[in-house]
């Protein structure tokens, strides 16, 4: 279920909305987002969010990030100017963040991080 409409920026950035994507990778066996495909989902947002021809300056830009120190929620991914933390698992729940969120504004409350989840 999704909520109403994010409250617009203070002030209008580059980009109306960013997201940043977990990618880091550890070889030491610790658990990391990229073992829980990060990079599909990155990849994924990306093409949906140029599909969707949202991509560019004045709309939406979809970055690679290292870790975000909240890796117990992997894979992750934040969106700003809102600083909605989402937990991702496929490519629906990816779609629905670019439609939802990233087109409409729309937190979609089912894959929100819940606050008390860190490294
Ligand atoms: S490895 Fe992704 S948040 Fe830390």
């Amino acid at each position: 279920m999704n909520t109403p409409p994010c409250a617009p920026a203070a002030a209008p950035g580059y980009y109306r909305r960013h997201i940043f994507f977990c990618l880091n990778e550890r070889s030491n066996g610790e658990n990391c987002c990229a073992r829980h495909h990060a990079q599909a989902g990155f990849e994924r947002c990306k093409a949906q969010v140029a599909a969707a021809g949202l991509a560019g300056a004045g709309q939406v830009r979809v970055n690679k990030a290292g870790c975000l120190d909240r890796c117990a929620g992997g894979p992750v991914a934040v969106v700003y100017p809102e600083g909605i933390w989402y937990s991702y698992v496929d490519a629906a729940d990816i779609d629905d963040i670019v439609e939802a969120h990233l087109k409409n504004g729309q937190v979609v409350e089912r894959l929100r991080m819940p606050a008390e989840i860190g490294r």
